[in-house]
């Protein structure tokens, strides 16, 4: 039987890094020793304070139907980190993956453009597309915002742009600088900008994250989204937000009033404490990546060119010196894992051929133990 799909979800293709999830598990399960060198992951637990007050909140029964929009403490907590704005700004959705989802789908008309910097993230180019929008890459240079052909990628069907610093795949971190000349940009044209700062607090060598937010002059066509996956090891529990103009949170309430309603309640009061953990608990996780950055960083470049990541957790090796002729960096990806056991992800997911992507995100022994592995098979 041929089952006929609708001409949107043939147009999109499937997250090629969330495939991996189910694969690893088989091949572990298989007794195969995998080295994970392609998690989105930290490698931390969740933290006790977080599951207790999940648990709790189970044990309070808090077990039904929440606002939509998310509980209030957790919008108010939230708003507090943005001057001027108040919980009317916030809405809490299912991780950053639903929060950019669910932007494309209010602020989209067909054939709407994004401008998206590439190599980007897996996701944003189909989401642009789920919301019946066009996708606009626009190479990097050394993996930062190249602002003149960000400029010249301008039409009248532009909508918005979407930067995230510090990135996922390069770990690139944009200067004050830029962001201040895409928000002069996005004020000239009526665009939106819209900002994933998955990684905020994922930023090294004691520099600070500047947020887009900070542009007042555009604050009302900033869009925001956060995740406590990455910042608080609270992959699972799925919270997100946004922060943006009231009219435009109301509007993701509407969507998501048909969409999911409320996020798992209890997992939002697991977040609201997250926002309360002692500030050395987070201090913890960075400097823990900051040493595995410097390990991981000295090991990547015995073998490949690479620029430093400033942010993030991983490293965007050029692998093109070790390409066999005619060999993609999939095909790459995949010899390595066939012959090393050691899985990394293709460039090419990411919008940018000739390269990897790898993690550092794990324990140091499977740093040392991978990247032997793969001087071996060079
Ligand atoms: C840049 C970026 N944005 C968003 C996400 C999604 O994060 P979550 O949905 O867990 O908040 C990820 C996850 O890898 C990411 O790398």
């Amino acid at each position: 039987m041929r089952i006929k799909l609708s001409n949107r979800i043939n147009a999109v293709e499937e997250s090629k890094t969330a495939r991996f999830i189910p694969l690893f598990e088989q091949l572990q399960k298989q007794g195969q020793k995998i080295i994970n060198f392609a998690v989105g992951e930290p490698n931390f637990p969740a933290p006790k304070a977080v599951i207790d007050a999940a648990k709790t909140a189970l044990d309070m029964g808090q077990t039904r139907y929440g606002p939509v929009a998310g509980i209030l403490e957790l919008r108010s907590a939230l708003a507090e980190l943005y001057k001027g704005y108040g919980p009317d700004n916030i809405i809490i959705l299912n991780g950053s993956k639903h929060c950019l989802y669910a932007i494309f789908q209010v602020i989209i008309n067909p054939l709407d453009e994004v401008i998206i910097p590439v190599p980007c993230w897996v996701s944003f180019a189909q989401q642009v597309k789920l919301a019946g929008g066009k996708p606009v890459f626009v190479k990097t240079v050394n993996h930062q915002l190249d602002i003149p052909a960000m400029q010249s990628a301008i039409t009248g069907k532009t909508r918005a742009i979407l930067i995230n610093s510090p990135n996922n795949p390069t770990g690139a971190v944009y200067p004050a600088k830029d962001l201040a000349k895409i928000a002069e940009i996005a004020k000239k044209n009526d665009l939106y900008v819209i900002s994933d700062e998955a990684y905020e607090h994922y930023i090294y060598d004691g520099k600070s994250h500047t947020s887009i937010f900070s542009f007042k002059e555009i604050q009302d066509k900033t869009i925001i989204t956060k995740s406590f996956s990455k910042h608080f090891q609270m992959t699972g529990f799925r919270i997100g937000y946004v922060a943006a103009h009231s009219e435009l949170v109301d509007a993701i309430i509407k969507f998501q009033s048909h969409c999911t309603g409320n996020v798992c309640t209890f997992a939002q009061h697991g977040a609201l404490a997250a926002l309360d953990l002692a500030e050395e608990i987070t201090a913890g996780y960075l400097s823990d990546l900051a040493a595995k950055r410097e390990l991981a960083f000295q090991l990547v470049n015995n073998l490949f060119e690479c620029i430093k990541p400033a942010g993030a957790f991983y490293l965007f090796p050029d692998i093109h010196k070790y390409l066999q002729p005619g060999e993609t960096s999939r095909e790459f990806a995949a010899r390595l894992l066939e012959k090393t056991g050691v899985a990394v992800v293709p460039g090419d997911d990411f919008g940018l051929e000739g390269h990897i992507r790898i993690s550092f995100a794990v324990p140091e022994t499977t740093l040392l133990l991978g990247f032997k592995k793969i001087k071996e098979v060079l």
